[in-house]
């Protein structure tokens, strides 16, 4: 993590001061260090670059771990379909395969042919109108935040495909954050790999009890974030809290007759953000005031399944074909 986010930082539980011992540095980077809250007696290491700021009261439901580790066990013991995967030709391997082949490329430090093989493995995965709604999103806040000043502070960063595209074009310092301290791993090898690990910070925190001091956070961005974060109500308020300019979260909706997406979103847990009147309710209560720009719309399909890994899947959403509303939210 770069130095510079140090002012930024209070203690995620108590928002207290934090006090640094630093053990290495690498330039501007913080590469091992330790901070400490003297109120609550909390310590928040920075191990490999990656500042970890998550608290033991917080349940965290990891699928990066689950399905990493998973993926991961599951071919050490059925070597066999690992061989298969890295033997057959790619026109071979269904869309999910092809995906399940570029995480094991990752795996493996293989960056350069994970990630030819990860776009084709999209390009088969999702309907052409899902691909460019996705890209005009993201182009979208690239252009938005180009014109503001400071860090950018993106949310639930996940694989980074918004990160990335920030990083590759923009001169700001970008923050990646995510409550998996396993993907946050991944991302740093990546941006070694791409030669742009100096331009990104790592941070681990949960989204609902976030590092930053009040009002820190000029601009925010999330891509596909939000849906995926429990307790939208608490999740907000935090935002509120610190952020003091404009969080751009890249989102999309179902339809609000969508009987069948509906039903699974509730099950799943992660309705709120996933329908337009909900999630405006929502910002409306935690004190926002919010605009839908770049809106755009397009056909979606449930993703495929493997042919090769007892029908693992991609997305849990949607489950049934659909009319998909995007936007970037731009909240204030
Ligand atoms: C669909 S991904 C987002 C895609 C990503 N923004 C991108 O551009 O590639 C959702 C992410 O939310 C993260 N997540 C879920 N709950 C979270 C929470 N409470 N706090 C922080 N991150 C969370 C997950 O680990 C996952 O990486």
């Amino acid at each position: 993590m770069n130095q510079d986010l140090i002012a930024l930082l209070t203690c995620p539980v108590c928002h207290s001061e934090l006090h640094w011992t630093i053990h290495e540095c690498n330039g501007e980077r913080v590469e091992e260090a330790e901070a400490h809250c003297n109120d609550c007696s909390a310590d928040y290491p920075v191990h490999e670059g990656i500042g970890v700021f998550l608290t033991s009261d917080l349940p965290r439901h990891d699928l990066w771990e689950e399905a990493g580790g998973g993926l991961t066990a599951y071919l050490h013991e059925h070597p066999q379909i690992e061989q298969k995967l890295l033997e057959s030709s790619l026109e071979e391997l269904s869309p999910a395969d092809q995906f399940f082949l570029a995480m094991v490329l990752e795996e493996r430090g293989n960056y350069g042919q994970a990630r030819t093989v990860a776009d084709l493995a999209r390009a088969g995965m999702y309907t052409k109108e899902y691909q460019d709604c996705f890209k005009s999103q993201i182009d979208y806040v690239t252009n938005r935040v180009s014109i503001q000043d400071g860090p950018i502070i993106d949310l639930a960063s996940g694989r980074c495909y918004l990160v990335e595209q920030l990083a590759q074009e923009l001169s700001r310092p970008i923050v990646a954050t995510d409550f998996s301290p396993r993907i946050l791993r991944r991302d740093r090898r990546f941006f070694q790999f791409l030669g742009l690990a100096d331009r990104v910070s790592l941070l681990a925190f949960d989204a609902r009890c976030t590092p930053f001091n009040d009002g820190a956070v000029k601009t925010m961005t999330t891509n596909l974030g939000l849906a995926n974060i429990e307790e939208p109500g608490r999740l907000l308020d935090e935002l509120r809290r610190v952020i003091s300019g404009e969080l751009s979260a890249i989102m999309f909706f179902f339809p609000d007759d969508d009987v069948a997406n509906r039903a699974a979103a509730e099950k799943l847990g992660i309705s709120a953000f996933m329908f337009r009147n909900s999630t405006l309710r929502l910002f409306d209560e935690a004190g926002f005031d919010v605009e839908l720009k770049n809106v755009c719309s397009g056909r979606a399909l449930p993703t495929p399944t493997s042919d090769l890994l007892e029908g693992a899947g991609i997305d849990a959403l949607p489950v049934a074909e659909t009319e998909l509303e995007w936007c970037t939210l731009v909240a204030r």
